[in-house]
């Protein structure tokens, strides 16, 4: 399947500072696809040269189906990390202005506004002025601005970073629904959310891609089984067992590395059924006093960490 958007070898340099280095990014048709990194990792910079308002120093960008010489800023719908509206105009105000500058007559962008409110939920606050929305109606509102030309592309960056639980809640929730319809590409800094709604993947990490891929391709390439064990406290002969494995000096079957993590005892391996049955064994075998065991697999968070925790795990990561 060709891509909707493929970006080859894209680079942005500010003064001394590269922001963006060689970025291959490869968007397809009818994905929602997660930008994740940290602050500074690059992601604005990174979406602000997809949509055209900032020219690369290097690379390029071609849109499916785009004739030569064409922009491609009419395909693209964009909602900023920082957007500013005019308070005193009201929601249904705004988008019939968004939808005049985009060329419609003054009756298309009024029919076309009352769609897009209704779309996203606003059609009740349609007359209300803008500037006293909540953080979460203006950015639905920023999202139905970004549709008004129906776009092919949706880009959202950090559209839920700045609010609060139920702001959250209500923009994810409309873009769970916007994904059926439309390609979205947005950007955050917080796995959970990417991981609740997104196909697709990219982690960023000082300003190149660090992994790709859809949700399962990485979660089964990256899923490790761990077995996690806390001791009662004070307890000299579990402190001493610990210590023996962690040593080294006490094998756990099927155990391929033990770290102590936050007080507990964490030890990785390749099959988690393997796993489980002989640290049980052991620990009965030792008479070792557990006050709790936890079994399960290495999550996209840890994933997430490695990637972006320093420059020497990003290396050995990059596919
Ligand atoms: N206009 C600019 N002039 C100079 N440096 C810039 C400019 N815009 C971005 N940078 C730098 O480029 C790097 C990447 O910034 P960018 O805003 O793209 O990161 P980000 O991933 O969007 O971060 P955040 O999560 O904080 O939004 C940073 O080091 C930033 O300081
Ligand atoms: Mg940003």
């Amino acid at each position: 399947m060709s891509a909707l958007l493929q970006a080859n070898a894209l680079s942005q340099t500010f003064g001394g500072t590269t922001a963006v280095k060689h970025l291959n990014l490869s968007i397809r048709e009818g994905r929602c696809v997660a930008l994740l990194g940290p602050n500074g990792a690059g992601k604005t910079t990174t979406i602000r040269m997809l949509t055209g308002l900032l020219r690369p120093t290097g690379g390029s960008i071609h849109f499916q189906g785009e004739k030569a010489g064409e922009d491609i800023r009419r395909y693209i719908g964009y909602l900023p990390q920082t957007p500013s509206y005019y308070g005193w105009m009201s929601g249904e105000e705004l988008l019939i202005y968004a939808g005049q500058l985009c060329g419609l007559s003054g009756r298309m962008a009024k029919t076309r506004a009352a769609e897009l409110l209704q779309r996203v939920g606003l059609s009740d606050a349609a007359r209300r002025r803008v500037g006293g929305y909540s953080g979460g109606m203006k950015q639905r509102l920023g999202i139905a601005q970004a549709l008004v030309h129906s776009p092919k592309l949706l880009i959202l960056d950090e559209p839920v970073s700045a609010l609060d639980p139920i702001g959250r809640r209500d923009v994810l929730a409309l873009m769970t629904e916007l994904k059926e319809e439309t390609t979205i590409l947005f950007s955050t800094h917080v796995l959970h959310d990417a991981e609740a709604i997104c196909d697709d993947v990219v982690i960023m990490a000082a300003g190149r891609v660090a992994i790709a891929g859809t949700v399962e391709e990485l979660r089964a390439a990256y899923r490790q089984p761990i077995i996690e064990l806390r001791f009662e406290e004070e307890d000299d002969r579990s402190i001493r067992w610990s210590h023996d494995v962690l040593a080294g000096s006490k094998m756990i079957a099927g155990g391929a590395s033990v770290t102590m993590q936050d007080g507990a005892l964490v030890i990785q391996g390749e099959d988690l059924d393997q796993l489980r049955r002989s640290v049980m064994q052991m620990i009965a075998e030792d008479d070792v006093k557990v006050s709790q065991i936890k079994a399960g697999y290495t999550s996209l968070e840890d994933l997430f960490m490695k990637a972006v925790g320093s420059g020497g795990s990003m290396d050995r990561l990059i596919p």
